[in-house]
């Protein structure tokens, strides 16, 4: 939780997700936790790397009827990026949603700066669907919100392409992407 809370509050972070929220407390947070603990269309799982909590993964909004979910990534600031622990994150939600709670799409945007984040989705077979022209305001400024999403059957196909890569097989046979 502290970590969470962390990352909230954290302003480099603020600054890249589309997402916002008001500088939040140890009580606010343990309200919030204790209102979502039970929720069935929220859910929120812990990315380990090397044993140590380094961020979250997000299965939000989920609409059981349409089966669509809204997805996002936070690593935290001093993990180390640019080493597969967002894709291998990014993957290991997808086969959970795809393949266990059988949900036919995945969306999810990001900032027009946020070029990580573009990269990230574009290597884990995402498409960009559009431009949400200055629809976000961050640090006195208008901002491009850029919705991105993919679908079951891309997802598979993605999939086939993904593990033919000698690298990333290896890394399943290791257990890494789970
Ligand atoms: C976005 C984020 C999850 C990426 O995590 P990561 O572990 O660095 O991602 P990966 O190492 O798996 O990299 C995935 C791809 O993106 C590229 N990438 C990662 N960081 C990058 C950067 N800063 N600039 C350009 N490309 C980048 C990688 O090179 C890789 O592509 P490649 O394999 O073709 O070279 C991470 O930077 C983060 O948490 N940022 C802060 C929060 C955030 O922006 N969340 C997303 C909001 S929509």
């Amino acid at each position: 939780m502290p970590f969470l809370r962390e990352m909230i509050n954290d302003p480099e972070m603020e600054r890249m997700v589309i997402g916002w929220s008001f500088p939040t407390s140890e009580k606010q947070q343990m309200d919030w936790y204790n209102r979502i603990i039970t929720d069935q269309k929220n859910f929120r799982f812990a990315i380990e790397f090397e044993g140590q909590f380094v961020g979250v993964s997000t299965l939000t909004q989920i609409d059981w009827k349409n089966r669509t979910a809204d997805h996002g990534i936070k690593l935290c600031n001093n993990t180390p990026k640019g080493k597969g622990i967002g894709t291998d994150a990014v993957y290991a939600t997808m086969k959970y949603a795809f393949e266990e709670l059988q949900l036919n799409r995945l969306h999810g945007s990001f900032l027009d700066y946020n070029i990580a984040s573009q990269n990230l989705y574009k290597k884990c077979g995402w498409k960009i669907e559009g431009c949400y022209r200055q629809s976000i305001f961050k640090n006195n400024a208008f901002h491009d919100e850029w919705p991105t999403a993919i679908l079951r059957e891309e997802y598979f196909e993605w999939k086939k392409g993904f593990l033919k890569n000698e690298e990333n097989a290896k890394n399943v046979v290791k257990g890494g992407w789970q």
